[in-house]
């Protein structure tokens, strides 16, 4: 949106209205009280207050504040039939939407605008999905059932695949809309065969969900993977079964939080079922106990009641016919996992260490999974090298015994959750061909917190690239209605955000430079970082180091600036395990894999 479009001297005269920067209100709204002259480079304003103000223009840019809209618009249920399409009047006409009738979605064009009303709305049930069933998408409100029946309507008419796609910022209602959008497909396409297979492709959610979203201290809900999901349809576009596919899981949850989050939900969830007679061999307890389930110092979340989460995951796994016994195999590693975080490592001179075979933990760990318990405490404080010569063992240091337990169980984790997609992709498998699907993507949202590492870099690079995605694809479709509708129109220049995704991806960029610096036998975060200085702080003008650190950098993202922490990012891209403390544990991995 280009404001300086309407920003015509003429219009800035006397009674029309504008929008001035505020600090507290973001904007605020004034009064022309006198036509704008040039000359002076000063307009006289009344504001809503009362007070008068004289605003400067500043002399450089001269740019005039933007103007308001008349407020027969304000309210608009498309921002495109605003007259004047600048930011504080999008951003009003959402507000007045919402706060004068709790409308929450609003279009601009071809896209769904939704704001978050953390309150349940009674807007979603079977009726409404069947008011928008059929209908135009400019007949009806707004809602995200119109934008999944535009889908639906022109993957039947016009036999072509569709897919949305949900974007915004952690928190800000993505994977609640992407439910709501599967399960209006779900409603209005009855099966056809098989029995309830809408049904199954709803329930992979809560799975998903348990063993994907975790409490950050941004969304108690928060996705820390991204998701793709297609739903197939036969040639009478009936739900025949769905696919899905993953990205990137946030291992590292697995084995730690920042204060006042959690790990993935499973595991509290685990916890409180821990007293329930078939989960007893697990020798669970409280979520409090468990070194991987109380860094964050926050067991319960409010609202939440994790025990009759974990009856919700099981009655799901069950919908999906992954069986009793299916289930207990996967929340058996997901105890051991919790016993892992337990065991103890004792430190000895000369860079080894030791933990005694009879350690409680160590005991149960290898009980569930199945594993020598003697090999394993070696091969947690041990580790094989190889020369070109010869192969040799070596002790290791408390610290790296800790790290390589660590990365055993994040290891374990990602195997499981990715068996576990592997298992509902079987499930949801359709017996007969698919003709058309309609896909669903919902991404862990762009963030930023107090202290920022690699998973914020890598979940911002991929809001990144679903931006640029978005641009290309709304630009285009716009530009392809014009020329339809043989309108004439200029080209709108969007902001286009390829430099920030240079800055990440491109020879030489942040990536690159860190693939390198993994590959040098004394690379370190700090040189890395010294490195990204070199190259980048005169090159790219989307990167910056802050002032009053040498081991931070600073990426201007098209959502926000974000500084990450150089720390630890080294040992995350390399992400490597011991390989002979996964050669017992996958035994066992591999085997679930066989069934
Ligand atoms: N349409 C809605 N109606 C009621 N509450 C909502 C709605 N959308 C979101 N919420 C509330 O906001 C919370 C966060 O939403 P959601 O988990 O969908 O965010 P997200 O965009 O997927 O974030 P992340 O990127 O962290 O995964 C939900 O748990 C819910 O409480
Ligand atoms: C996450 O969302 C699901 C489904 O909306 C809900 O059942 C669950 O209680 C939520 N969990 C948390 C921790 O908010
Ligand atoms: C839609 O996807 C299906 C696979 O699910 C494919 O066979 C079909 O050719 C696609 N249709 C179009 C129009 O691309
Ligand atoms: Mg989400």
């Amino acid at each position: 949106v280009d404001s300086q479009f309407d920003q015509s001297y003429a219009t800035h005269s006397c009674n029309a209205r504008v929008w001035l920067p505020d600090p507290v209100e973001v904007w605020k709204s004034a009064k022309l009280v006198k036509d704008y002259a040039t000359a002076t480079k000063t307009l006289f304003l009344l504001l809503d207050d009362g007070t008068e103000l004289e605003y400067k223009v500043d002399p450089h840019t001269n740019n005039l504040p933007p103007l308001r809209n008349p407020n027969i618009l304000v309210g608009e249920n498309d921002l495109t039939a605003l007259s004047y399409l600048n930011e504080p009047a999008v951003l009003h006409n959402i507000k007045v939407r919402f706060i004068d009738s709790k409308l929450i979605y609003t279009y601009c064009g071809i896209v769904l605008v939704a704001v978050n009303p953390y309150e349940s709305l009674p807007i979603y049930e079977a009726d409404i999905i069947h008011a928008y069933r059929g209908q135009d998408m400019a007949d009806m409100d707004p809602h995200i059932f119109a934008v999944a029946e535009e889908a639906y309507k022109q993957m039947a008419r016009d036999q072509q695949n569709q897919s949305i796609i949900v974007s915004g910022e952690s928190g800000a209602g993505k994977t609640v809309s992407a439910k709501y959008a599967m399960r209006y497909f779900a409603t209005v396409s009855g099966s056809s065969g098989e029995a309830d297979i809408e049904e199954r492709v709803l329930a992979s959610n809560p799975i998903m969900e348990a063993l994907g979203n975790a409490k950050t201290t941004r969304n108690d809900n928060s996705s820390r993977f991204g998701k793709y999901i297609e739903i197939g349809f036969d040639k009478k576009h009936r739900i025949i079964g769905a696919h899905m596919r993953t990205y990137l899981l946030e291992k590292s949850r697995v084995v730690f939080q920042a204060h006042e989050e959690r790990n993935y939900h499973i595991f509290y969830q685990l916890c409180a079922s821990s007293h329930l007679p078939e989960f007893k061999d697990f020798k669970l307890g409280d979520a409090d106990d468990f070194h991987y389930t109380n860094q964050g110092h926050y067991p319960v979340i409010d609202g939440v009641d994790d025990g009759k989460d974990m009856c919700s995951t099981r009655r799901a796994f069950s919908l999906l016919g992954i069986g009793e016994s299916h289930q207990m195999e996967i929340y058996q590693i997901l105890a051991a996992i919790l016993h892992l975080s337990n065991v103890d490592v004792k430190d000895h001179s000369g860079d080894r260490s030791s933990i005694s075979p009879d350690n409680f933990h160590l005991v149960v760990f290898c009980d569930l999974m199945g594993v020598p318990c003697e090999e394993m405490a070696h091969w947690l404080c041990h580790r094989k090298l190889q020369t070109t010569t010869e192969t040799y063992v070596k002790g290791v240091s408390k610290t790296n015994a800790v790290n390589g337990r660590d990365a055993l169980a994040k290891h374990i984790y990602a195997r499981l959750f990715s068996w576990i997609v592997g298992c509902i992709n079987n499930v949801l498998k359709s017996a007969v061909k698919q003709h058309s699907f309609i896909g669903v993507l919902d991404i862990y949202g762009f963030e930023t917190f107090d202290t920022n590492s690699f998973e914020q870099f890598c979940i911002n690079y991929a809001n990144e690239k679903l931006q640029q995605q978005f641009n290309l694809h709304v630009f285009k479709l716009e530009q392809e209605e014009y020329m339809k509708e043989e309108i004439p129109w200029t080209l709108i220049d969007f902001y286009d955000n390829q430099p920030c995704i240079n800055l990440i991806e491109a020879k030489l960029g942040i990536l690159d430079l860190l693939d390198e610096e993994c590959k040098m036998p004394q690379g370190s975060d700090d040189t890395w970082c010294q490195k990204m200085y070199n190259n980048l702080l005169k090159q790219n003008a989307h990167f910056d180091k802050p002032r009053l650190s040498n081991r931070a950098f600073i990426v201007h993202h098209f959502a926000d600036k974000v500084e990450y922490q150089c720390d630890g990012f080294l040992e995350k891209n390399k992400d490597t395990v011991n390989e002979e403390q996964i050669h017992f544990c996958a035994i066992y991995i591999a085997a679930c894999h066989m069934r």
